[in-house]
């Protein structure tokens, strides 16, 4: 029978719902422990679960039942919590985005390839079987050759408190953004993950309703290797609709993809050329936890790895450099 590994939860806002989903749906890991800084979320979610609570990251770290880290703190703190994991020799699942600046985010991908432990970062949108289908068609040659792509992101965060619970979101220092690093990095990665190499980036930001550092409107051009472009929008002030709204359109020389919903998108049309032969069948969908402990298993890396993570949050620091000076910004990924 496969083994099931010991999931320890670092910040308990997100957090909780991911001890929901552990509990009630994972079947390749178990919930050991968790830590928060907050005595009330720590003791009741301890409670809830009958696991330990610690309040010291640095306790729960030494304690043999975690296998794998869920590092769920504001983005700003990735960088020390991911790092202190992978040195106590446990697997890594940094919550999105990996941290607010790159060198950071390159710090904790090389802490753990040092530790020799697994890093997967918290972009379940690359699981779904929908997306898992468009990245294989892709590769199978079915959309032929990518021409070029929209990404948008109509959300609404203007409910009582969103920006001032916690004290971080909204800020440069621990958010890291806005309407893109924060909301818009999940389906910016998907684009990229489906697009390719970035190379150049175009981008304009403004703040235009909530009082916050960092942009609730956004725009950018991303310019691919392969000579693809995209358009990226984002905004967190599309009020009022009732529900979030995200589309990725993918549009090649043979056929058409596009993906929509809030979270979770679904392949809303299929305009498809023939696969290449030898393509296989598309894959199923499967979840963070399913891939990270399969990847462990199998010494490979996870579906989401730090590197490839990384291409996502490169883009978005682009976009506010060129946002910043008016000019265009070339990437240099390695
Ligand atoms: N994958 C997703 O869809 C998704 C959704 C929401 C949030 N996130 C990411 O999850 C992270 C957390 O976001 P959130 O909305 O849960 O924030 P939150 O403010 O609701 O929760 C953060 C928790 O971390 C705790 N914390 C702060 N410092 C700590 C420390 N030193 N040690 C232990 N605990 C500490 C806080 O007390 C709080 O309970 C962010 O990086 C965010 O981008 C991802």
């Amino acid at each position: 029978m496969a083994r099931t590994y010991g999931v320890g939860i670092i910040g308990l806002g997100m957090g909780r719902a991911h001890c929901q989903r552990i509990v009630g749906s994972e079947k390749r890991v178990r919930l050991a422990a968790v830590c928060d800084v907050d005595a009330d979320r720590g003791r009741q979610t301890s409670e809830t679960y009958g696991i330990p609570w610690y309040p010291k990251y640095a306790d729960m770290l030494a304690d043999p039942g975690v296998d794998i880290v869920l590092v769920a703190t504001p983005t700003g703190m990735h960088a020390e919590h991911s790092i202190a994991a992978a040195r106590a020799g446990k697997h890594v699942l940094c919550e999105k985005p990996l941290d607010v600046e790159l060198p950071a985010a390159r710090r904790i991908i090389a802490e753990c390839r040092k530790a020799g432990v697994r890093l997967q970062v918290g972009f379940q949108n690359r699981c779904s079987q929908d997306s898992r289908r468009t990245r294989h068609d892709i590769e199978a040659g079915r959309l032929g050759r990518l021409l070029f792509s929209e990404m948008q992101l109509h959300w609404w965060r203007g409910k009582p408190g969103y920006f001032t619970k916690g004290g971080w979101r909204g800020t440069w220092r621990y958010d890291g953004g806005g309407a893109f690093m924060n909301q818009g990095i999940h389906f910016i990665d998907l684009l990229v993950w489906f697009m390719g190499r970035p190379v150049a980036v175009l981008g304009r930001c403004a703040t235009t309703l909530f009082p916050i550092e960092t942009e609730d409107v956004g725009m950018a051009i991303v310019t691919f290797e392969s000579g693809a472009r995209a358009c990226l929008t984002a905004t967190t002030t599309a009020h009022p609709i009732e529900t979030d709204r995200t589309r990725i359109y993918l549009q090649g020389s043979e056929g058409r993809v596009v993906l929509s919903g809030s979270y979770t998108l679904d392949r809303t049309e299929v305009e498809l050329g023939k696969a290449r032969p030898g393509a296989g069948r598309p894959p199923r969908g499967t979840t963070l936890y399913a891939d990270l402990a399969q990847a462990i298993d199998d010494g490979r890396d996870p579906i989401s790895s730090g590197e490839s993570a990384l291409h996502s949050l490169a883009v978005i620091k682009a976009i506010y450099k060129s946002s910043k000076t008016g000019r265009e910004v070339k990437l240099d990924l390695d």
